[in-house]
């Protein structure tokens, strides 16, 4: 037991050196990667060269909503002026079609910000200030 713990610490001790924010964003980003397959992938593509059920979401993060180039938006969505901020999008995760009724989205209830938290974490890994597409 007491070997195991001596061990346990060792095998511990050098974590907090390592554990910066960019280590956290990394983790936060890879979590975000698997939440986003489960949960939005079969509908979003993030890299406009793959095809979308709906709209890709690269650069989506203060994107203006429903300007992604030539997609069949609803009414509800390309006349909703809203531009996707971090707290937009939260809102969205949490229930899409209470936030913006007559969209065209399937209901998605995702209401543990921690997963919110991972989601967009993955989704600015995707977002450049330049506008061009992050391959996947
Ligand atoms: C069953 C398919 C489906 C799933 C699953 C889905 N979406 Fe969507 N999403 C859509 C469709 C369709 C639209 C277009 C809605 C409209 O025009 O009203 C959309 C629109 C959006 C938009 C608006 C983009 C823009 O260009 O304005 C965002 C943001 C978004 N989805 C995020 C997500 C996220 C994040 C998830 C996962 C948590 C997710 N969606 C899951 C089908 C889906």
């Amino acid at each position: 037991m007491k070997h195991t713990l001596i061990a346990l610490s060792l095998a511990l001790a050098p974590l907090p050196a390592l554990a910066n924010d960019a280590t956290f964003e990394a983790v936060k980003v890879e979590a975000g990667e698997k939440l986003f397959a489960a949960e939005c992938r079969r509908c979003h593509a993030t890299d406009a060269s793959h095809d979308s059920y709906g709209p890709p979401l690269e650069n989506v993060i203060d994107r203006a909503a429903g300007s992604y180039p030539d997609y069949p938006y609803s009414t509800a969505l390309s006349a909703s002026g809203i531009v996707w901020t971090e707290a937009a999008l939260r809102a969205w995760m949490e229930d899409n079609r209470g936030f913006m009724p007559g969209t065209k989205m399937r209901h998605v209830g995702i209401t543990d910000t921690t997963v919110q938290n991972f989601i967009l974490a993955y989704l600015r890994s995707v977002t450049t200030r330049d506008g061009k597409a992050v391959q996947d």
